[in-house]
């Protein structure tokens, strides 16, 4: 934690990204309007040099870093990017379109407080283009999933969720992109909701 304004402590959170970026500008948004109170995002790591969601991050004024994985072992690259991490004391780590699986040495060093987001109501359709899995399946409804990140491909406990309906024309575009008007709402309540509850104890 980092003292705010007035003295409040303001949890310090870092945005993993390795694209887009579009919900890692979501949570930036949302801590600059007070949606996730009492919280400052205090860095945004890339494992990729060209991701579009540094630029996003540099225009909102964030500090970024690229920390590249260049071929070696997991849990040396993971090794990398906690120690960037506990340089910057950070309290909680959003994965936002971050594609890799973390080795149990990042996940132990910040127990129950690794968050990631996932285009569908986990625990179907984990893994890659979970959207077009929902129309390949029929589904009637799909959605989006936060949850707490464990060695498991999309596997840790669920935080929250919210249903998006299926229709007859979707494509996997108008699919993908009904599911993340909802994935940008849903991941900074449940960035405030966990925040809070990290407040509290
Ligand atoms: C999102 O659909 C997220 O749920 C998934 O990867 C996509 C990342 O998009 N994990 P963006 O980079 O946040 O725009």
């Amino acid at each position: 934690m980092s003292q705010g304004p007035g003295g409040t402590e303001r949890a310090r959170i870092a945005i993993l990204i390795s694209g887009r970026g579009s919900n890692m500008v979501a949570l930036a948004e949302a801590v600059r309007d007070g949606r996730i109170p009492n919280a400052e995002i205090a860095i945004v790591i890339s494992d990729q040099a060209n991701a579009a969601g540094l630029v996003k991050a540099r225009e909102l004024g964030l500090e970024t870093l690229i920390i590249e994985r260049r071929g070696r072992p997991r849990a040396e690259h993971d090794g990398e990017v906690v120690a960037a991490l506990r340089a910057r004391h950070i309290d909680l780590v959003c994965l936002a379109g971050y594609m890799r699986v973390l080795s149990s040495g990042f996940i132990e060093a910040y127990p129950g407080r690794i968050l990631n987001i996932h285009p569908s109501l986990l625990p179907s359709f984990p893994g890659l283009n979970a959207q077009q899995q929902a129309l390949d399946h029929g589904a009637e409804s799909s959605g989006c999933t936060v949850h707490f990140v464990d060695e498991t491909l999309d596997g840790g406990p669920i935080i929250a969720q919210r249903v998006v309906p299926l229709y007859d024309n979707d494509t996997v575009e108008s699919l993908s992109a009904r599911i993340l008007v909802e994935e940008h709402r849903l991941y900074a309540e449940a960035v405030s909701a966990v925040l809070n509850e990290l407040q509290e104890t």
